[in-house]
């Protein structure tokens, strides 16, 4: 199988950067896409030339670092599905195929495809954890949690904060990522203590990193690999009106 790769190459944060094509033989449709770069990748360190830089962690669709659009499509053709989950066969020999890093101001351009998503790593500590003494572990029921709620809050927790919901979103908005983090926590028992100060400082910290507003054109819900669904914003947004007229 062979393809023509145009890959955007920009050698670091302050280079303009511009799209570079390589013409790829020797694919099979079993390899992934990523597997499909790395063998790129071999050529051109046979070659002698720079590698694309490209980021990647478990490739199993768990960890959210290998995002990329491919074809103008944050992960590429597939809904629900990473970069890394993408196989070539979902392609056609001859094909010409894309690549480009996440284009957000928030999530400033590292080198090639890899962008700067320490934003959300800020926005994580403002509220994404509770504080609790750590002790020996209480016992399993001795906190009764409804199934929908514990469903509900593992829906949310299924966020993998890849960052294709800013991606994607016109307005490079972080509010699923957000919210999702938000609900996970504010749903549950174990989270009221602090929801207030919780949801007031990660949406404090969103508007600070440079994302945009949400404005609900539900791209963001289209091209989430995890599935976040964005009645979690409706319901962060709610969160967010509660907490000032408590506090
Ligand atoms: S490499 Fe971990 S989700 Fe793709």
């Amino acid at each position: 199988m062979k393809v023509i790769f145009k890959i955007w190459r920009q050698s670091g944060p302050k280079d303009k950067g511009g799209i570079k094509s390589y013409e790829v033989d020797g694919l099979t449709e079993d390899m992934s896409f990523l597997e499909a770069l790395d063998h790129l990748n071999e050529q051109l360190v046979l070659k002698g030339e720079g590698v694309i830089a490209f980021e990647y962690d478990c490739r199993e669709g768990i960890c959210g670092q290998c995002g990329v659009f491919i074809n103008g499509r944050a992960h590429g053709p597939h809904d629900h599905m990473t970069t890394c989950q993408l196989h070539m066969r979902s392609f056609e020999d001859g094909d010409e195929i894309v690549v480009e890093p996440w284009r957000a101001k928030a999530f400033p351009v590292i080198k090639d495809l890899i962008v700067d998503r320490s934003s959300f790593d800020r926005i994580f500590e403002e509220g994404a954890f509770v504080s609790a003494k750590t002790g020996t572990a209480p016992e399993a029921n001795s906190i009764l949690i409804p199934k929908e709620v514990a469903d509900k809050a593992m829906d949310a927790a299924a966020c993998i904060g890849c960052g294709a919901c800013v991606a994607t979103c016109k307005n490079s908005s972080a509010a699923l990522f957000t919210s999702a983090k938000v609900n996970h926590f504010n749903i549950l028992p174990q989270g009221k203590a602090e929801q207030h100060k919780r949801v007031k400082g990660m949406t404090d910290r969103m508007q600070k990193e440079g994302f945009g507003s949400c404005t609900f054109t539900g791209a963001c819900e289209v091209e989430c690999p995890a599935g976040i669904s964005i009645r979690n914003i409706a319901e962060m947004n709610a969160r967010f009106f509660k907490a000032f007229a408590l506090d």
